[in-house]
């Protein structure tokens, strides 16, 4: 299995693109299900889960066909035909793999009436169930049956009513799903406290270009009427936020300045206040984003939250930045029971953090020191790098896949801007 190596100690410097988002692409693909005409996304990263993404839709009859495939190319585009749906089931082995699968749940339901998916089971972050999902499906209409670890959803005359639903907490994947259901649905369907998270607002950007009809779009209360039949579209995938942000942390706990290119302020203002926080100087240029640190940085006390509050998937990253902070900073996981478990790592690095219970304490130290760490979800394998490029001599970081499933070619992206960082195989 792949292994990154980094010797820390350069700083970054230099212009550093910023790929298509992760998250947003994974609730844009499912979306081709809903029609006949094809849907082409641009600027559709290059990732692991992607390509898994393709796959399963290629499962359930669509054509995919990809453009842009120069290597030297970011991102893609995809062009996602579902012609002529030929299954309507998200089997274990993918859904284990990859818990975005369960996103074409709605649209499944919405297009053929029926759907049936695999129940996700645990993951590395925590119990992350689907109750969700199946609660605000049920109430624009869908009947559930639950057998043998999986969930088959009908439309009773194989269309949704539409109904109204209020979330009893924020969920991003639930209102993507059923979001999508309602699109298609009979009637008209009230969703209330949806997530706002700016790839919900980005996937009814698609929905409306291909004929659905939503309102309230980006604030906590969305309104659908159903229509019969949607069209193909063309669409560019929103920049990811979340690799923005990690590269600004990564520019900052080096002292470097780096320009993030191609990046949208509007979506990470929580992003961007903590870094200012920090200490660390920001510069809009256009669509650019210039990080730049010099000084020590400064602790700070942050809570994760739903959109627009501080995000769950830059925590890990804000921790490993704040290893180095002159203080002690507080951080506080709301969302998942179990995201610290890059804490231990950043330990054997010579961090000093204590957990109690949802609360880390981080207190700086002078300096983190390389060694061999271990991977072990997406954004906290981001904290291990990040810490990495700043510790004295190697450090290997192990269980890369979880990289490549978010991070676009992250090794080329850093070594261009002068981190010592290479990607060796096992042979
Ligand atoms: C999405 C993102 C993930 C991000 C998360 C929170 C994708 C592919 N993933 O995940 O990167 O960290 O939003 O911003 O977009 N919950 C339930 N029942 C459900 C669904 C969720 O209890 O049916 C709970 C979860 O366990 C969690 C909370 O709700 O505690 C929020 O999860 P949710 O917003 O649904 O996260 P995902 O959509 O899985």
């Amino acid at each position: 299995m792949d292994r990154i190596l980094i010797r820390g100690g350069n700083r970054l410097s230099g212009r550093l693109p910023i790929s298509g988002a992760k998250n947003a692409a994974l609730t844009l693909m499912p979306c081709a299900l809903l029609t006949e005409e094809p849907v082409t996304l641009r600027n559709l990263p290059r990732l692991a889960d992607v390509d898994s993404f393709g796959h399963l839709l290629n499962q359930l009859g669509c054509s995919t066909r990809i453009e842009g495939a120069r290597p030297e190319d970011f991102g893609r585009v995809m062009t996602i035909r579902a012609g002529k749906l030929t299954a309507t089931e998200a089997p274990y082995d993918i859904v284990r793999k990859m818990r975005a699968s369960i996103l074409v749940l709605g649209p499944l339901i919405g297009r053929a009436g029926e759907a049936t998916v695999s129940l996700p089971g645990g993951c590395a972050i925590g119990n992350r169930p689907i109750d969700l999902h199946l609660k605000a499906l049920e109430a624009i209409g869908a009947k559930l049956e639950m057998a043998a670890g999986y969930v088959k959803a009908t439309a009773p005359g194989g269309r949704l009513s539409g109904g109204k639903y209020t979330f009893p907490i924020v969920s991003v994947g639930a209102t993507e799903n059923v979001v999508m259901a309602a699109v298609l649905a009979k009637g008209g369907s009230r969703i209330e406290n949806a997530a706002r998270e700016p790839e919900i607002v980005d996937l009814c950007n698609l929905l409306v270009q291909m004929g659905a009809r939503i309102s309230g779009i980006g604030t906590e209360t969305l309104e659908i009427e159903g229509v019969d039949r949607l069209h193909g579209a063309t669409y560019r995938v929103m920049p990811d936020r979340i690799e923005a942000g990690s590269y600004a942390c990564a520019a900052a706990i080096t002292g470097g300045s780096l320009e993030l290119v191609g990046v949208k302020l509007s979506d990470m203002h929580a992003t961007t206040d903590a870094l200012i926080a920090a200490g660390v100087t920001l510069e809009e240029r256009g669509d650019n984003l210039l990080v730049s640190a010099s000084g020590p940085l400064q602790p700070l006390t942050l809570s994760t939250a739903p959109y627009p509050g501080f995000a769950t998937d830059m925590q890990a990253q804000f921790m490993a930045m704040l290893c180095l902070a002159q203080g002690a900073s507080v951080l506080t996981e709301t969302i998942f029971e179990n995201r610290y478990m890059h804490v231990p790592e950043l330990a054997r690095m010579g961090a000093n953090i204590e957990v109690h219970g949802r609360t880390a304490v981080v207190r700086g130290v002078e300096r983190l020191t390389g060694a061999p760490v271990m991977a072990t979800d997406l954004r906290a394998s981001m904290s291990l790098i990040i810490a990495g490029l700043v510790a004295d001599g190697e450090t290997q970081v192990s269980r890369v896949y979880h990289l490549d499933r978010g991070y676009e070619r992250l090794e080329e992206k850093l070594s261009a801007v002068g981190a010592d960082i290479e990607r060796v195989g096992d042979g």
